[in-house]
């Protein structure tokens, strides 16, 4: 097993805590808006837990990936990166991250040899595709997306499939679907009737508006990953495992029942399994007992395959209702403590998240997020 050498735990960390506030949408890479994810870190703080938790070339691992926040800020700042999430749109959306072509030229060359190949393919059978799917988009719009869809999973293209879902659903001009909201889906056709607003519900053409993401995202692209710079599993944590020189985890496990990552992403999921998509709600880790089982599996993972001296930062949000008698930060760091007693707890954090970063504003969501800082200790 792998000893490092310990990292200043000096007080400039405080300083960065106090930068959190700042919205980073224009000074991030934009391939963190390639599409939407509930739930999502704000990058800003996955790059300074990043800096100041771990060093360059040392593997960063997130058992809980989400939308990849955490692994591509890892990469970009020189480190290698593993993932793991139980969410098949999590895991498209990471690796769309991960493996997005170096150019933007190569990028628009790929986005049009699809285009031209999807264009090419049956006219999709409407039997199999449900009527809460057909109440979003125009029924031409819907036959281009899905071919799309299928081709770019034909040839096991990531990036453009991701790019193609982030332009899903939304109420602007730029997006494919009838006007809806963007996080989540919900038509808005009470507030844009389609016979006040007929323009709204128009054949809404893919390639202009998939060659215009696919530059959005290309805008702050500034880095390159290599190929055996990053890897992904598509499971559940439980049954991870992770190699014994892990410099460094950061993750923000699921919420418990404060957000529903199924019923949130199953426009997206839909296009990505036609079987399968409202699966993931039913998940363990949304149940208190299943969250603890997760935890504590979690716990040993992070003792076994941590370097000593590595650091694993917990990030896990609390709600602000008298009525919870048992906080998810509680049980965090109970279980931490009863299964994991080699980690140390050096640093707790509390951070309110404003109001404009949660996913539901009037929503009993999540309203402070608590970082724990735990350190594998020398034996
Ligand atoms: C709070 S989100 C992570 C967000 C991520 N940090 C990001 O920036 O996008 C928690 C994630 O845990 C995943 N999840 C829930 N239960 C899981 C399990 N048992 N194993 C692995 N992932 C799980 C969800 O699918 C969700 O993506």
């Amino acid at each position: 097993m792998k000893v490092r050498i310990p990292i200043a735990e000096d007080d400039k960390f405080v300083q960065l805590v106090s930068q959190w506030e700042k919205s980073c949408t224009n000074t991030e890479s934009t391939l963190h808006q390639l599409s939407p994810y509930i739930g999502k870190l704000k990058s800003s703080i996955a790059k300074d837990l990043i800096l100041n938790y771990s060093r360059p070339g040392e593997l960063v691992v997130d058992p809980f990936a989400g939308s990849g926040t955490v692994l591509l800020e890892a990469v970009r700042l020189g480190r290698r990166a593993f993932g793991v999430d139980i969410s098949p749109y999590a895991a498209l959306l990471s690796r769309a991250k991960l493996s997005a072509p170096d150019t933007l030229d190569e990028a628009l060359s790929q986005a049009k040899e699809r285009l031209a190949a999807a264009l090419l393919r049956p006219q999709p059978d409407s039997q199999i595709i449900p009527s809460w799917v057909k109440s979003f988009f125009h029924p031409d719009t819907l036959s281009e997306v899905i071919n799309f869809a299928d081709e770019c999973q034909e040839q096991k293209d990531d990036f453009l499939l991701a790019c193609m879902l982030g332009i899903l659903h939304h109420q602007r001009p730029g997006f494919l679907s009838y006007p809806s909201s963007h996080l989540t889906p919900y038509l808005r056709d009470k507030k844009f009737p389609k016979d006040q607003f007929p323009d709204l519900y128009q054949y809404r053409a893919l390639e202009p508006r998939l060659l215009a993401k696919v530059e959005r995202a290309y805008k702050r692209k500034e880095f390159r990953v290599a190929n055996d710079q990053y890897s992904f599993a598509l499971k559940n944590a439980l049954e991870a495992t992770f190699p014994n020189e892990v410099g460094c985890f950061i993750t923000s496990p699921p919420y418990m029942n404060a957000l529903d990552y199924g019923r949130d992403n199953r426009l997206r999921l839909w296009f990505i399994n036609k079987q399968g998509s409202e699966q993931i709600d039913r998940s363990q880790s949304q149940q208190r007992e299943g969250f603890q089982e997760v935890m504590a599996k979690f716990s040993q993972q992070v003792v076994d395959s941590l370097v000593k001296n590595g650091y694993c930062i917990v990030i896990v949000g609390d709600q602000l209702n008298k009525r919870i008698k048992f906080p998810l930060s509680k049980t965090v760091l109970e279980t931490f403590k009863t299964h994991a007693p080699e980690l140390h707890l050096i640093k707790t954090i509390e951070n309110s998240i404003p109001d404009i970063r949660r996913a539901r504003r009037d929503h009993r969501g999540v309203r402070t997020e608590n970082f724990f800082v735990f350190k594998k200790k020398n034996a």
